[in-house]
């Protein structure tokens, strides 16, 4: 690749999954299915070349609306990836973090989850955070009842501290796949002045190429931040 600026951190919202197996005339499970294949490659090629946090919406508050047969299928993606996938997630060497309210999960989802956490735990150079029953509006409420409970007024510092992304370096970068033009409840708050990228590829055809096509163009946008630029 060019000489490039990378992003530190990059948040993905893996859309089109079902499209893109209606397309090949298949179920919308194996569209999810092959969603996670794909997030296994390319979240690993942000690693690879040096990106130190990527997170990715891998299922919306508002998805749980979905037909329950279509929830079920996603919740045996979630244990067969924080089950059986576990060991391939030590071998990437990266501290996972979950964000989202967990407590609609089923159990022995939510054990494997809090399992994978603590194990990777130990890791700290890259960060793969993964939003599950996630929704930004959730979130900032969330956060504003717990500062409303402590009793404390905040400020910016504070009150991002309190969110599910306490501490973590807002992304640089938000990709959207599937086409579509908009946030969808993801990262309202972080996402203050960070980089859109929409492609029109649907996410399990989302490839390497296109992924450094996206970071190509970050690179090469002037990010002010308000300011006005320094000659
Ligand atoms: C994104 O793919 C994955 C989830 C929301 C879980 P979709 O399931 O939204 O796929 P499309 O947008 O219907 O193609
Ligand atoms: C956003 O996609 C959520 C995830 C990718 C997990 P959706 O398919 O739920 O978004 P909308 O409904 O098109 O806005
Ligand atoms: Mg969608």
């Amino acid at each position: 690749m060019k000489q490039v600026k990378l992003p530190n951190h990059i948040a993905f919202i893996m859309d089109g999954n079902g499209r893109w197996a209606k397309k090949r005339f298949r179920q919308r499970a194996y569209g999810h299915k092959m969603g996670v294949q794909n997030m296994f490659r390319i979240v690993g090629a942000c690693f690879e070349m040096g990106v130190r946090i990527v997170t990715v919406y891998a299922l919306s508050a508002e998805n749980l609306s979905r037909p329950k047969a279509e929830v079920e299928e996603l919740f045996n993606l979630f244990r067969t990836f924080f089950g059986k996938k576990r060991e391939q997630m030590l071998e990437m060497r990266v501290k996972i973090n979950v964000m989202g309210d967990l407590s609609v999960l089923p159990e022995d989802i939510q054990q494997s989850i809090l399992q994978v956490m603590e194990e990777t735990s130990v890791f700290h150079d890259k960060l793969f955070n993964i939003c599950i029953n996630y929704g930004a509006r959730q979130e900032i409420v969330r956060a504003v009842n717990a500062a409303v409970s402590y009793g404390r007024f905040v400020d910016e510092g504070s009150f991002s501290t309190l969110l599910y992304s306490g501490g973590i370096p807002d992304p640089d970068l938000i990709i959207r796949t599937g086409g579509e033009l908009r946030l969808s409840n993801f990262l309202l708050y972080q996402a203050a002045y960070s980089e859109l990228y929409f492609s029109g590829k649907m996410w399990p055809a989302f490839s390497r190429r296109d992924l450094k096509r996206a970071i190509e163009n970050y690179s090469a946008r002037d990010r002010r931040f308000g300011r006005v630029k320094e000659e």
